[in-house]
C-alpha cells in the first residue's frame, strides 16, 4: 500500500505537533483536523504539505468529508479530565469518537490506522474512566472484521519540551514553598522521549508486521512518582521537602482538586496513578530504536533551553 495523505486526529497536541513535524520532514501530506484552527495555527502551518482543518470530528458526516481521500488516519486524541465525573466524558472522546472513526474508514475506503492508547488501558479492569475508555477503544479497533490495519501504541508519561508532566510538576513545585505534598508517591513509571515515541510511530506506518499489533513505549530506566517529581526539583534547583501522602491523602488531595479549575489532579487520575505504568517487553527494540534517558533531555527544556529550534529549519525554509 503506498500511503500519501495522513489524516491526523489530535495534531496540534503535545504529541501531535512533534508527529506532523517529523511526517511532514517524510514528505506526506498532512490533513490535521481540529476544533479551533486560530488557536493552533503557530508552528504547524508553517510545514509543508500540511493542512489544517476546523470541523467538529464528532461529527460523522464531517468526518468522512475529511477523511475522504486520506489513506491513513493516526487517531491522538484523548483527554486526563472530564467535565463531570461519571466517565461520559472519557466514553465520549475515547470510544464514541472510535466507533464514528471505524464507520468513516469504511465509507471512505481507509484501510490503515495509528491508535494512540496508553499502558494499562483495558476496558474491564482499567482502574479509571480513562484507562477503561482506552482499553474499550482499543478492543473496538483490534476487533476482527473492521476492515482496517490498526497498530495501537501504549506509552508510560511520554516526556519532552512541551509534556504535561514534568512542566505541571517544575509549576507545581515552584508554587509551593517548603512543603510538596506528593499523592501516590510508590507508583513506578518509565517515561519515554517523545522523538522516540515519533520514530517508533513513523516506522510502523507502512510495515505490515505492525498490523494488529499494540506496542508498549517505555524508556530506559524505572522511577517512582518520588524520585522523579524529587529530579525535577533538584533540576530547577529548588530546595522543597516532598512529603509521601498515604493511600488515604491522596485520595483526599485528589478528591479536593476536583473542585479546583482545570483539575491539576482529579479523581480518575488518581485511580490511574495507583497503578505502576511499566512495560512488560522492549517493542522499541524490533524497530532497532535506542530510547532516550530523562537525564539527556529534561534538564534542556526545564532550564529554558529553546526546544522549538526544531521549527527554525522550516522557517528559514519557507522565509517566515
Ligand atoms: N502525554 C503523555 O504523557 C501520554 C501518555 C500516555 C498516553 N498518551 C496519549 O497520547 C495522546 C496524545 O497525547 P498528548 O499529550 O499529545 O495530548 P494533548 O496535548 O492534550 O493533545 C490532545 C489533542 O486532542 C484534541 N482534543 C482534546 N479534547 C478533545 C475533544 N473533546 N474533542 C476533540 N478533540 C479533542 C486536541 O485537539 P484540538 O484542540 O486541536 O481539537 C488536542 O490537540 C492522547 O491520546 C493521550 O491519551 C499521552
Amino acid at each position: 500500500m503506498s500511503i500519501k495523505h495522513i489524516a491526523i486526529l489530535g495534531g496540534t497536541g503535545f504529541v501531535g505537533r512533534s508527529l506532523c513535524n517529523r511526517l511532514s520532514e517524510e514528505g506526506y501530506k498532512l490533513k490535521i483536523l481540529t476544533r479551533n484552527r486560530e488557536d493552533n495555527r503557530s508552528d504547524l502551518i508553517i510545514l509543508p504539505n500540511l493542512e489544517l482543518v476546523q470541523t467538529d470530528i464528532h461529527d460523522l458526516k464531517k468526518l468522512e468529508m475529511h477523511l475522504a481521500g486520506c489513506d491513513v488516519v493516526i487517531n491522538l486524541i484523548g483527554i486526563l479530565n472530564e467535565r463531570g465525573n461519571n466517565g461520559k466524558g472519557f466514553r465520549h472522546v475515547h470510544v464514541e469518537l472510535v466507533e464514528k472513526l471505524i464507520k468513516a474508514c469504511g465509507k471512505v475506503g481507509i484501510k490503515r490506522l495509528l491508535q494512540m492508547s496508553a499502558l494499562n488501558a483495558d476496558a474491564k479492569n482499567g482502574e479509571s474512566h480513562y484507562l477503561q475508555t482506552k482499553g474499550e477503544a482499543e478492543d473496538l479497533l483490534h476487533s476482527k472484521n473492521i476492515g482496517i490495519n490498526v497498530t495501537s501504541f501504549r506509552p508510560s508519561i511520554i516526556f519532552g519540551g512541551n509534556d504535561s508532566f514534568f512542566n505541571k510538576f517544575a509549576t507545581l513545585l515552584k508554587m509551593t514553598p517548603l512543603f510538596f505534598p506528593l499523592a501516590c508517591h510508590a507508583t513506578k513509571f518509565s517515561p519515554v522521549y517523545l522523538l522516540d515515541v515519533i520514530e517508533m510511530m513513523t516506522r510502523t506506518l507502512n510495515d505490515p508486521e505492525s498490523y494488529n499489533k499494540k506496542f508498549q513505549l517505555c524508556g530506559p530506566r524505572i522511577y517512582t512518582l518520588r524520585e522523579l517529581v524529587d529530579y525535577t526539583s533538584q533540576t530547577l534547583g529548588l530546595k522543597r521537602k516532598i512529603i509521601s501522602l498515604n493511600n488515604m491523602l491522596s485520595r483526599v488531595q485528589a478528591t479536593i482538586f476536583d473542585f479546583v479549575p482545570g483539575k491539576p489532579f482529579s479523581t480518575d487520575n488518581y485511580l490511574s496513578a495507583r497503578t505502576d505504568s511499566l512495560c512488560e517487553c522492549d517493542d522499541f527494540a524490533r524497530y532497532q530504536i535506542k530510547t532516550t534517558t530523562i537525564e539527556s533531555i529534561v534538564p534542556q527544556y526545564l532550564n529554558n533551553i529553546s526546544y522549538r529550534s526544531s521549527y527554525t529549519k522550516f522557517r528559514t525554509r519557507i522565509r517566515r
